[in-house]
Parts: C-alpha cells; sequence; structure tokens
C-alpha cells in the first residue's frame, strides 16, 4: 500500500443540554441525550496519512509529538479506522487547532471528529455521517455531535451502533453568537473522560438522568421556535445541574472560579433587564455566553469589563466535519 493521506477539517461545538455520564464508558454510550451548536471557526485541522514504512503511530499536536495517554487515546481510534478497514498499516497524525491553545476551549470534540472523518478518507472507507458520528463517539463523547451541522442533537440509542447525532437546524436556522469569556488558561486537573466516570458517584446523578427527557424537549422545542428567554432557562438549569453532579462527585469536581460566578450573576442580571444572554459552562471555569448577533458586540464588551476576564472569543453556528479536498 502506498502512503494514502486524508485531511478533514471539523468544528467545535457547545452544549446546550449536557453529556455527563456514561453508561458503557468503554464504548462512550451516554447517561443521557444531548444537544449541541457547532462553533463555526474554532476548529481543529487534522491529517492522517497511513504508511507502511511506519512501524508505530505518530501523533503531532499543534507542532508537538504526542506520547503516554495522549499518543494511546488517538492511536486506539485509528485501531478502530483500521479495523473497519482492516489494515494494520500505522499512521502519521498531524492535527493542528485553530484556537489558541491553552484558552481553555475544549478541543476533543473537533479533534476526535476530525482525526475520524480524516483517517476515514485515508483508509479509503466511504461512511454515512450517521456512521462517522457513532466512530467519532468512541474517541470523545462530544466529537459525535461534531460530525453533522447547525444545531444538533446525540441521542442515547439502545446500543453502539444507534447512539449518534443527527443536525435538527441548519446553522442559519438562527443567528446566536457564542462569546467565551476565558478567564482561566489552565490545564484542568480532571477532564472530562475521568469525569464521566465519577458521574454515578453523585447521589444527584440519578435524578439529573430521569429528568433528562424534559430538558431536552423544551431545549430542542426553544431553539427550533426561535424562543430566547426559554432556550435561556433551560441552558443555565441544564448547565448548573451537571455542576451539580460534579460537586457532589465523590471525589468532588469544582470547576468553577472567582470569576466565573461573578460572570454568572452578571449574565442573570443582564437578562432581567432585557439583554437576551444566557450562560452554559463545561468541565472548566470559562463561561460560554449565547446571545443573539443583534447583541453581540455588547454582551462581548459587558464581559471583557467583568474582573478575572482575559479575553473573549466569539462564534457563530458552524457546519458539519468536512473533508478537504486537494491536498
Ligand atoms: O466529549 P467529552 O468526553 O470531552 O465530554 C464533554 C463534556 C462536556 O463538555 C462537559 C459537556 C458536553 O456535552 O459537551
Amino acid at each position: 500500500m502506498p502512503v494514502s493521506k486524508g485531511t478533514s477539517i471539523a468544528n467545535s461545538n457547545i452544549a446546550f443540554i449536557k453529556y455527563w455520564g456514561n453508561r458503557d464508558h468503554a464504548l462512550r454510550l451516554p447517561a443521557t441525550a444531548s444537544l449541541s451548536m457547532n462553533l463555526a471557526g474554532l476548529f481543529t485541522r487534522t491529517t492522517v496519512a497511513f504508511d507502511p514504512a511506519l512501524d508505530r503511530d505518530v501523533v503531532v499536536l499543534d507542532n508537538a509529538a504526542q506520547s503516554a495517554e495522549a499518543l494511546k487515546r488517538v492511536a486506539d481510534h485509528l485501531d478502530r479506522v483500521r479495523a473497519l478497514a482492516k489494515i494494520t498499516t500505522r499512521a502519521r497524525v498531524d492535527s493542528q487547532n485553530n484556537f489558541p491553545t491553552g484558552t481553555g476551549i475544549a478541543s476533543s470534540a473537533s479533534g476526535f471528529a476530525a482525526l475520524t472523518v480524516a483517517a476515514c478518507a485515508a483508509a479509503g472507507l466511504q461512511l454515512s455521517e450517521r456512521e462517522l458520528s457513532v466512530l467519532a463517539r468512541q474517541g470523545s463523547g462530544s466529537a459525535s455531535r461534531s460530525i453533522p451541522g447547525g444545531f444538533v442533537e446525540w441521542q442515547m440509542g439502545t446500543g453502539s451502533d444507534d447512539s449518534f447525532a443527527f443536525s435538527i437546524a441548519a446553522p442559519d436556522h438562527w443567528a446566536l453568537v457564542d462569546c467565551i469569556a476565558i478567564v482561566s488558561r489552565e490545564h484542568k486537573e480532571v477532564g472530562s473522560t475521568g469525569g464521566h466516570a465519577l458521574a454515578h458517584t453523585s447521589p444527584l446523578q440519578q435524578a439529573r438522568i430521569e429528568d433528562a427527557p424534559r430538558r431536552l424537549d423544551s431545549c430542542r422545542e426553544a431553539l427550533l421556535a426561535r424562543d430566547f428567554s426559554r432556550l435561556a432557562e433551560i441552558v443555565e438549569e441544564d448547565s448548573t445541574m451537571m455542576h451539580a453532579i460534579m460537586m457532589t462527585s465523590r471525589p468532588p469536581l469544582y470547576y468553577w472560579q472567582a470569576p466565573t460566578l461573578a460572570i454568572m450573576r452578571a449574565v442573570r442580571e443582564w437578562r432581567a433587564k432585557g439583554l437576551p444572554a444566557c450562560f452554559t459552562i463545561d468541565a472548566g471555569p470559562n463561561v460560554h455566553v449565547i446571545t443573539t448577533a443583534d447583541h453581540a458586540a455588547e454582551v462581548k464588551n459587558r464581559l471583557g469589563a467583568i474582573p478575572g476576564v482575559q479575553n473573549v472569543l466569539t462564534a457563530t453556528p458552524g457546519g458539519g466535519a468536512e473533508l478537504v479536498t486537494g491536498q
């Protein structure tokens, strides 16, 4: 086999209804369904080259050669692709995030989505969007949601083959903007893989799981109806519920820092006074403030003035993972 290459670009995504906890860790089958918006312009670009001259996989992320756990996680994902393609050839993976490294923006969603699409193309596999989403999910759960475009729902499914994400609305359905307030650039102590494994140790997780269909339906309805106030209430409720699980796990996980809480309070005050804005927070201290395009400049300015906010990135609804052709 000659060297066989594929390149893909995939956007990151922000969950409006969160994924936290697995019912099967090895397969990354989620405990609940989730719903997200792809983030245009916050992407990973990945090239995979299967090369018969290699005796092991080589993984370079943002120009740094990876080893140990980071290398193993990518090599394990390549193994899934190799098994499907019935090949054993090792690969060189070169991956770049276009958002500055260390800004605390999660890169596993865009990273594993881009890796999946690039590796499948390089291996000569022609998979459907659904099959790509199933595969990306096994690398990182939230990566399943970066395969389809726009606003995306990841259904729990009954097993691996039907736990995939699909688009519920195109990027132009609603001109929302995610204003991401960066309050810390440090690497989190416990990443999401470790966090998912702890979720069931919180006595609150069962209640969160039982209530999940209500939150998902409410969020989907608000999104499809472009009803901002309804969206805002459910997005904040869902985010805080996830953090309640994190803070009551054994051991507990506290991701918020003082500026995180200051932003949460400010955003609720702004909304009470008529500004359409709501917060959602992932496994870290940075705050995603969702607003509409008309108010994005105002929200960005206000966030920038809060003590502890280092900078504010913005992203509009983005498309799905794409193969880069002609390289
Ligand atoms: O895909 P993971 O394992 O990095 O999990 C993502 C977890 C959250 O970002 C906290 C929530 C979500 O649904 O994206």
